[in-house]
């Protein structure tokens, strides 16, 4: 029989695939996605479903354990969370060195990884007991750091969570609340917020995702592989996308909202611009997410009374790029981000948070497939290369180069 590893070693031979296109890095229960059909279910519920009837805690709790809650199961995960949302005080010193200017999305990746210095037990994943806790931990620790991002920037104090009211109410209480008046929360902001989050909490292996796979695959800290997806999901090609979306409408909308021009600027191979929220890895007929997202904006938008410019805009250059054949050859349809940050803006929401709620949203999953992969016992991620530099070369002194 061949033996394959041996005729790797003398072949090199070695599959490349840059971006990993097409190359799977590990099996999951966890989240099912056909890009063709334009079909996302989480634990084999559909995302629709999900939006419709679920809370985000519920299906936070899907994802990581894999049946949705029964009500006890609901209200003991619920009160658990609960039960770890103070954070170190300690740490509004760390939130103390950065600047006002920072980037929200820096400032949580650093705390977030800052939380592994106050919390120093690494998750025993063998123990049953100690990652339900862990678990509990990250889910309200993160949530309380994500806010403290926001009121740093504005100057004013840090809040702490309020056990009276409900985990995604907590989130705008956090950020919006201040010493100097009672507060209250919309609830239809709060039910725009919930399913968000929803659509957002778990993608497969996205970059954020793998990156957390990859580095917890050293067995490195839940913390430390949350801090990690953090900084991927911060870019724009990522999640970074839905704030870079509400700024390039704002360009267009501050141009005089002529779409075409930036349709033009997006298909000229001379320019970087690219459409910002257009286009997705893995979904080429339709975003399942972004479906249910226009029409929940529109609710949104007419419930609050909010007339957005941007939105006509939005709806202008969508019709505009669907239309277009540079966009329908190369399967480019408005993703997840092209509508949640018209939402975020109606509710409220600073333009540089936008990635922050993404990262809240996606939590859920980050930790779910963290766990799932160590409790497949999965090797240490470790992709290989194809060499492409110099052969070997002379040393050459520094005097005679
Ligand atoms: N605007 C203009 N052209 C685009 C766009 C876009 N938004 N997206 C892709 N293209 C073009 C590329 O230039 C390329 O053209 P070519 O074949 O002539 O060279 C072709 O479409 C394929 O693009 P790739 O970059 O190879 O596709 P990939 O799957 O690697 O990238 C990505 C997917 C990163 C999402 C890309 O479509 C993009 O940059 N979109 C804008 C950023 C964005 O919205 N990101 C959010 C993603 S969803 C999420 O993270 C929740």
């Amino acid at each position: 029989a061949i033996d394959i590893a041996k005729l790797r070693d003398v072949t090199g031979a070695i599959t490349l695939d840059p971006g990993y296109k097409n190359s799977g890095a590990c099996k999951s229960a966890i989240t099912f996605l056909d890009g063709e059909e334009g079909i996302l279910r989480y634990r084999g519920y559909a995302i629709e479903d999900l939006a419709e009837k679920a809370s985000f805690l519920e299906v936070s709790y899907l994802l990581i354990f894999g049946e949705l809650p029964t009500s006890q199961e609901l209200e003991r995960f619920e009160t658990n969370i609960r039960k770890y949302t103070l954070v170190n005080e300690e740490m509004k010193n760390i939130i103390d060195g950065f600047p006002k200017t920072a980037h929200p999305m820096g400032v949580l990746s650093a705390l977030t990884s800052a939380l592994t210095a106050f919390n120093p037990k690494s998750v025993n994943v063998e123990n049953e007991k100690e990652l339900y806790e862990g678990i509990c931990k990250t889910m309200g620790k993160f949530l309380v750091i994500a806010t403290w991002t926001y009121r740093k920037a504005m100057g004013y104090p840090l809040n702490y969570y309020d056990n009276t009211i409900g985990y995604v109410d907590n989130f705008m209480k956090l950020m919006f609340s201040l010493p100097t008046g009672p507060y209250s929360t919309n609830p239809k902001v709060v039910a725009a917020l919930d399913k968000l989050f929803i659509l957002h909490a778990d993608h497969e292996q996205n970059c954020s995702t793998s990156t957390v796979r990859m580095v917890g695959s050293s067995h490195a800290g839940l913390f430390a592989s949350i801090s990690a997806g953090v900084s991927a999901l911060w870019g724009p090609l990522h999640g970074g996308a839905n704030q870079a979306v509400l700024e390039m409408l704002e360009e267009i909308h501050k141009a005089g909202g002529d779409v075409e021009k930036f349709i033009l600027k997006a298909k000229d191979k001379e320019d970087p611009f690219r459409l910002m929220g257009f286009g997705h890895r893995v979904y080429k007929n339709f975003d399942p997410r972004a479906k249910i997202i226009k029409v929940a904006a529109d609710e949104v938008l007419s419930s609050l009374g909010v007339e957005d410019p941007l939105l006509d805009i939005a709806m202008k250059l969508e019709k505009a790029a669907l239309e277009d054949e540079y966009f329908k050859a190369r399967s480019l349809y408005p993703n997840v981000d092209f509508y949640s940050g018209i939402i975020y803006r109606a509710l409220g929401i600073p333009t540089d948070m936008f990635t922050v709620l993404f990262a809240i949203g996606r939590l859920p999953g980050w930790i779910a497939q963290w766990v799932e992969m160590r409790a497949n016992k999965e090797p240490i991620g470790r992709p290989r290369q194809v060499y492409v530099g110099s052969p070997l070369r002379d040393f050459v002194p520094a005097d005679k180069r």
